[in-house]
């Protein structure tokens, strides 16, 4: 997770001083599920720039709160408060850790939740008059692989999207207390009773050749789509991965001089009437 911040940082960066602008002053954030602190620091620094302020760090993982923590702290230079709060999300009201908030940022956890749109309405009910609440639950598929790698058949990264695809589906589906959400972000934040509904993308770009740290996200990257795609992709397929995720292997990602990131996420906005 922290590899994967500091290849998004200059990204988040900008879009935490975008979304910090319009604040009133000395606002109050939270960052709900902040993991490792991916944006919890470019929020720090944001407001810090902004005059300073309080960030509230949520997670229901310990280890994972402690290092967004420590991170956000080393940023703050005294100007803004890092309060962390263990909490699980599905289960405790996030107007309880604080009261009310002038800006939520939720990047990736709200698929976490069973009943997505319960917690987008919670979310929505720890907000300030005119607070904002902003979404960022994907966009565009990551791209991190060349078409044809010389490994396997051509096409590998079309068929792992695929096979994410699937084991996200049968995530979801067998999460106890499973609620579908059959509609789009924006139609939740409206549902939630927040209007000013708008939506924003932005790109994280590392072209090839990549730096060694892209290098080695890819490596997690695929480690990862390895395990929760194995089952479902062809053997010829997994072959390839084991290839490519071999360390003595010609092939081996980590060490390819075509291996890039480019990643496309979108912002979902909804603003406290
Ligand atoms: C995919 S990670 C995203 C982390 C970070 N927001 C980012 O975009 O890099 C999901 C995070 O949500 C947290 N999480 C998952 N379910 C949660 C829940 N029910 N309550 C609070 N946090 C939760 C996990 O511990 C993890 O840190």
């Amino acid at each position: 997770m922290r590899r994967y911040g500091a290849l998004q940082a200059e990204a988040l960066s900008a879009v935490a001083r975008r979304l910090v602008a319009p604040l009133p002053d000395s606002p109050v954030v939270m960052d709900v599920g902040c993991g490792a602190g991916a944006m919890s620091v470019p929020l720090v620094s944001a407001l810090r720039e902004h005059g300073g302020g309080v960030l509230v760090l949520v997670d229901a993982t310990p280890e994972l709160l402690d290092a967004a923590c420590a991170a956000a702290r080393a940023e703050s230079d005294g100007a803004v408060s890092v309060k962390p709060v263990l909490a699980d999300l599905s289960a405790e009201d996030p107007l309880s850790f604080t009261g009310p908030v002038e800006l939520i940022w939720g990047s990736r956890v709200v698929h976490h939740l069973p009943d997505q749109l319960r917690g987008v309405k919670r979310l929505a009910g720890a907000l300030a008059p005119g607070g904002w609440l902003a979404l960022a639950e994907g966009g565009l598929e990551t791209r991190f692989l060349p078409w044809d790698l010389g490994v396997g058949e051509p096409g590998l990264q079309d068929r792992l999207a695929a096979a994410r695809a699937s084991w996200f589906t049968s995530m979801r589906e067998n999460m106890p207390g499973s609620v579908r959400l059959p509609v789009g972000w924006n139609v939740a934040l409206a549902d939630a009773g927040l209007g000013e509904v708008s939506a924003f993308s932005f790109v994280v770009d590392h072209p090839a050749p990549a730096k060694q740290s892209v290098r080695d996200w890819a490596v997690d990257r695929l480690t990862w789509l390895t395990d929760v795609t194995g089952p479902l992709l062809h053997a010829a397929d997994r072959a390839a991965l084991r290839r490519l995720l071999n360390p003595s292997d010609s092939e081996y990602v980590g060490a390819r001089e075509d291996v890039f990131l480019l990643e496309t996420d979108t912002v979902h906005l909804g603003r406290k009437r």
